[in-house]
């Protein structure tokens, strides 16, 4: 007789994000090539393997025609990947205009951009239409894919009205909802126009997730002043349903950064790297390039580091990584043109005809470079002004079992919470206290730099991105059992 499978059928999980974990480039007209998109959501839900996972999302770029949209939707499907096709009208408005100018800057307590503020209160209707409209255009796409007992796992700020989408349609479908950037006090959060829309959307989902609890807490405070709805230490509740609030810090795939330092190409990176740099100190930064980052600053403080401690000198060199995002943006443009005039201005005062103390890349590397690159590092700095959580940091750690080098961590982000204990941890608006921790960093015993990477080692090998959706998707199956008892009784 047959011997029965043991394994139970793994359950279908439909991730619906803004960004596909491929971007794609036009070759021809019906050829095209997928690249790795950039991001902490594509590396860590990279990640998550136990599910029957499908990706649903915007491939980032305008296809207009059927031939190319269909090209393209092989290509993707063969990464289990489906396309929302977005027009550059649509893309214009909600991706660059209320995602990126809006949203994300507030959500991060940057508030509006300055210059344009006008404008963009005259504009924000509009924006918050095509906002609207594209979060209706994903819905269209998880309901020609959605089977029975799916669960459908919407993500990120981009789309916050698409649970109420789903759920009009289909008031059975499992639906969370995970935020991956901060959620701001509901102070910030009450100056948006459409804050209460957003927020009775969101709530439409069975479970919402955040990084940290401080972020749950902000949202549970937001719906409550602004929607006037109960907080409950479950969620928040509005007459007789509960939406379940909690906190699922994300992590890494944190073997494969391991697994991949041991193969011969990144050996061999590694060793170059060494030669490159010997008798210099590495300082890394891997951002992408956004405001939120706090690159500038980093900068600044490098440079106060120098003024205030000149014997480094020479013996110190900091790799700047800066992945170029969002370049239609105009406060991208702005950032990265300043980024370049301080690195010039710091490599002219401080470099010599051989060396500069400065190497800053516009661009990304690939992972193998990346992995040799954190390897190499004596100490990483992560100085964002606000970040969900920041998995740079996890990787970094996750690199560094040898070498034990030292995590200089902004307090602002998310990361800090896990791996405050082991990272030295730094207001990256005080540029004194940055510059004064580089140096701490730089001359820490060995037996300090081990017991804090051991603390850091542990959390990121034990906290991985597996086990974080594991935990989501537990979590929702058992919320969704938990409201169907409740309304039998
Ligand atoms: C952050 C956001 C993600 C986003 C990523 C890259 O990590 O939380 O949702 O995908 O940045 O930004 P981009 O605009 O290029 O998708």
């Amino acid at each position: 007789c047959e011997k029965p499978d043991a394994r139970p059928l793994r359950q279908r999980l439909l991730v619906v994000a803004n960004r596909l974990p491929v971007s794609a480039v036009r070759k021809g007209e019906d050829s095209w090539s997928l690249e790795m998109s950039a991001g902490g959501l594509v590396s860590a839900l990279l990640g998550v393997k136990e599910f029957e996972a499908r990706w649903i999302g915007w491939a980032g770029v305008n296809v207009p025609d059927e031939v190319g949209q269909k090209a393209l939707t092989k290509a993707l499907g063969e990464k289990r990947c489906i396309p929302v096709f977005l027009d550059e009208e649509i893309v214009h408005r909600y991706y660059n205009g209320y995602c990126n100018n809006i949203l994300w800057p507030l959500f991060h307590y940057l508030g509006l951009p300055q210059e344009d503020r006008l404008a963009t209160t005259r504009s924000f209707q509009s924006q918050f239409e095509a906002y609207k409209k594209a979060n209706q255009m994903f819905a269209d796409v998880v309901h020609q894919h959605y089977e029975e007992g799916d669960v459908v796992w919407c993500h990120d700020y981009h789309l916050m009205f698409l649970p109420k989408c789903l759920k009009e349609r289909n008031s059975n479908m499992k639906v969370g909802w995970f935020l991956h950037t901060p959620f701001p006090s509901s102070e910030i959060h009450r100056t948006l126009p459409s804050r209460s829309d957003l927020l009775r959307s969101v709530l439409a989902a069975d479970l919402v997730g955040f990084h940290t609890y401080d972020y749950a807490r902000h949202f549970v405070s937001a719906c409550t002043r602004i929607l006037g709805l109960e907080g409950t230490p479950e969620g928040v509740e509005d007459q007789g349903r509960l939406t379940r609030v909690a906190a699922f810090p994300i992590g890494i795939d944190s073997d494969r950064f391991i697994r991949a330092l041991e193969l011969p190409q990144v050996q061999e990176h590694i060793k170059e790297l060494k030669e490159r740099f010997a008798g210099r100190k590495v300082m890394l930064g891997v951002d992408r390039l956004d405001m939120i980052k706090g690159i500038p600053q980093k900068i600044l403080a490098f440079e106060k580091f120098l003024e205030e401690y000149p014997s480094w000198c020479d013996k110190v060199v900091l790799l700047q990584i800066a992945v170029p995002t969002r370049t239609d943006v105009p406060e991208y443009q702005k950032l990265t043109s300043q980024v370049h005039e301080i690195v010039g201005r710091i490599n002219g005062r401080f470099g010599t005809l051989t060396a500069v103390p400065i190497h800053h890349l516009d661009r990304s590397l690939d992972f193998y470079a990346l992995c040799a690159l954190y390897a190499v590092t004596d100490v990483a700095l992560v100085t964002s002004l606000r970040d969900g959580m920041n998995l740079v940091s996890y990787e970094f750690v996750a690199c560094q079992d040898l070498k034990k080098g030292v995590l200089i961590l902004s307090e602002f982000a998310g990361a800090a919470q896990s791996l405050g204990a082991g990272a030295i941890l730094v207001n990256p608006w005080n540029i004194t206290e940055v510059a004064d921790s580089i140096r701490q960093a730089l001359t820490m015993t060995p037996e300090e730099r081990e017991k804090r990477h051991q603390h850091n080692f542990v959390h990121v090998t034990t906290h991985t991105a597996q086990e974080w959706a594991e935990t989501f998707v537990s979590e929702l199956n058992d919320t969704v059992i938990e409201a169907q008892l409740r309304t039998r009784q």
